[in-house]
């Protein structure tokens, strides 16, 4: 059940992120500035979402790895500490200056020079998340595939 919820909450926060990034790359490069600030605060409204998503899975992570040692746990571990410092520090700020400075209409060299930045940082998370969740794929898989042999052994 804990595996569920985990990866099911690793899955929300990618979806969300590539909807954000997806959503961003559209209204900028097609769209106006209404849409521009529609997305931005789409984005604002989609954290209060995506802060627990990542929380959760990264809280279940933890747990789930408690006394286990693999180096597959330690990259896990390695990225999850990135994907909060760079989602607390760079992605959550940036969110709230962008909206501030769509809502008054300033769309600047300042602007779009933190739109930039957002769209790197983003695009990082996203891999990172994408990769915590294939390890662990092949680590469940590697012990249901543990399991099968020892039944048949029996
Ligand atoms: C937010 C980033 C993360 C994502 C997207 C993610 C994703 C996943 C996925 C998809 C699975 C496989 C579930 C299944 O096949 O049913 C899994 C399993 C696992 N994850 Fe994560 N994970 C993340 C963070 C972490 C962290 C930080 C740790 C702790 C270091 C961790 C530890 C584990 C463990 C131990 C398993 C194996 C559970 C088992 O089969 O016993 N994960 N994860």
């Amino acid at each position: 059940m804990k595996t569920i919820i985990h990866a099911g909450a690793g899955t929300v926060a990618m979806i969300l992120i590539a909807g954000f990034l997806t959503a961003t790359l559209i209204s900028e490069l097609l769209l106006d500035a209404t849409a521009i600030l529609a997305v931005k605060k789409a984005i604002l409204a989609g954290l209060c979402l995506l802060i627990p998503a990542l929380a959760m899975s990264g809280g279940s992570g933890f747990s789930l790895a408690r006394g286990r040692l693999s180096p597959a746990i330690e990259r896990k571990r390695r990225r999850m500490k990135i994907i909060a410092a760079n989602g607390l520090l760079i992605l959550l700020p940036l969110a709230v200056l962008l909206y501030l400075r769509a809502t008054a209409g300033l769309f600047d060299i300042l602007f779009y020079g933190m739109q930039t930045l957002e769209v790197l940082a983003g695009s990082v998370q996203l891999a990172l998340l994408a990769r915590n969740f294939r390890d662990g794929r092949k680590m469940t898989r590697g012990k249901r595939l543990a399991a099968a042999k020892t039944l048949n052994a029996i």
